[in-house]
């Protein structure tokens, strides 16, 4: 009788996460929680294959629901716990309809067969995220909304989850992903590389990034420390490997423990593309990063990774603080005082101070310089007026309270107070909230 109830109210799930910036990002109605992705890939076409076996749970009676997939790939097929599906597509949203309603609660699997010639997107901001070409294979970024380039799921940073990528290539070529590799085989002029990423991870920090990378794979000081370069690079691979460890320690004895099973890096070599991404456990860079950048998206690992924003808007709790421990790195290597990466960033002219970084005010803007730059600044205000002792146990109970999870930025403003012990909140108005140059 309930069963039968439950399956008459059912009503499709939200077709998108709610998030004011991205808001088609997403979806309503249940919770990601494993993906296997295999993927097969022919880097001189351009042609992909993929096939995803999604477990998840429904958070409603669901008559339907969503995944975010561009339909510029066409989806072949659908099934729903082994029965087959009705499906459409429409711009990023792929609707599954699936034989029998779900009702809420209930675990159930997604299969999902597709493929073509993916692209990538234009952010806002006028760069390129997703599925970016490169002369020999792939530089996949996909901050903010580049997954949906090359698989469904609800790429929303809120749903986190596990997941395994099975990607084949050509022999001279290697896939690299998240996580930890787990088996590599070859045949017909094939190889297939397995990537187990066991923590759970929101759906822009993953990678699938392809090219004739040099892979190197060892345990340096505590990490298991895997890199991939591009040809152009080769001999650096060693070299740039051991730059992980250091770093690492040093952070972990300041945010608490390294939250991954693995680190590591991939080095193209694509200089257009402007920026590199903090993916899971393994960062890309468009070229050999500086001491700089490494640190900063090694330090994305525990903000931004481990502990994610809710929404776009808080962008400043992953860039103001990768930003903030990159300054703490190159101070402790000595190559620039932090107060003189302070100093620096408060000296720069009017309409810097225009934007408030704890509101970019839209999607265009969530990677602005006020948002790595100012949000950098106000941790270092906070740490001055709470204190050393307390300004790291903030830190550290916030990668610890909100591991592999989600918080935003009236979590951090209220965790800092309870620590302290005292009112932060013109504090955090000010250099969050107000636009102008506050005084110091
Ligand atoms: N999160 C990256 C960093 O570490 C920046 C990503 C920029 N992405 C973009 N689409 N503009 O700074
Ligand atoms: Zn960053």
């Amino acid at each position: 009788m309930r069963f039968l109830l439950a399956l008459a109210l059912a009503v499709p799930g939200a077709p998108g996460g709610g998030d004011p910036y991205f808001p088609d990002q997403g979806n309503g109605g249940y919770d990601a929680g494993h993906y296997d992705l295999v993927l097969d890939y022919n880097p001189s076409s351009n042609a992909l294959t993929g096939a995803l076996t999604l477990t998840a749970r429904s958070t409603q009676d669901l008559s339907a629901f969503d995944l975010d997939l561009v339909d510029t790939l066409a989806v072949r097929s659908v099934t729903v716990d082994g029965a087959a599906a009705a499906f459409s597509q429409k711009g990023q949203e792929l609707v599954v309809t699936p034989a029998a309603a779900l009702a809420n609660g209930q675990d159930f699997t997604v299969a999902v067969r597709y493929d073509g010639k993916p692209t990538h997107v234009l952010d806002p901001d006028g760069s390129r995220d997703g599925w970016i070409r490169t002369s020999d294979g792939v530089f996949n970024a996909n901050e903010p909304q580049g997954a949906m380039t090359w698989y469904p799921g609800n790429h929303h940073m809120t749903d986190k989850a596990t997941y395994r990528f099975t990607v084949t290539v050509p022999d001279d070529r290697v896939a690299v992903a998240n996580g930890d590799l787990t088996s590599k085989r070859s045949g017909g002029g094939r190889t297939t590389f397995v990537w187990d990423a066991r923590e759970p991870m929101a759906s822009y920090l993953t990678t699938v990034s392809i090219g004739k990378f040099q892979l190197t794979d060892a345990k340096i000081g505590n990490y298991r420390t895997i890199v991939a370069v591009d040809p152009k690079l080769a001999g650096k691979a060693t070299a740039f490997a051991q730059r992980h460890a250091p770093i690492l320690d040093y952070f972990s004895s300041l945010f608490g423990p390294y939250p991954f099973s693995s680190t590591g890096g991939i080095v193209d070599h694509e200089p257009n593309v402007g920026y590199a991404l903090e993916t899971q456990t393994r960062p890309i860079y468009p070229s050999v990063p500086g001491e700089g950048t490494l640190s900063h998206e090694l330090a994305h690992q525990w903000f931004g990774d481990s502990v994610t924003p809710t929404r776009w808007k808080d962008i400043w709790l992953n860039e103001g603080f990768a930003t903030y421990a990159e300054w703490l790195w190159l101070d402790r290597t000595g190559a620039k005082p932090l107060q003189t990466s302070f100093d620096t960033a408060y000296a720069q002219p009017a309409d810097f101070w225009e934007m408030p970084p704890g509101d970019p005010g839209s999607g265009a803007a969530i990677f602005d310089d006020p948002v790595y730059d100012r949000g950098a600044m106000t941790l270092h205000v906070l740490r001055r007026t709470v204190g050393d002792a307390a300004f790291f146990t903030i830190l550290r109970t916030w990668t610890s309270e909100h591991r592999y999870g989600n918080a935003d930025t009236q979590a951090f403003v209220a965790l800092s107070q309870r620590i302290a012990g005292r009112d932060l909140s013109a504090l955090f108005t000010t250099w969050l909230y107000k636009p102008g140059k506050p005084a110091l």
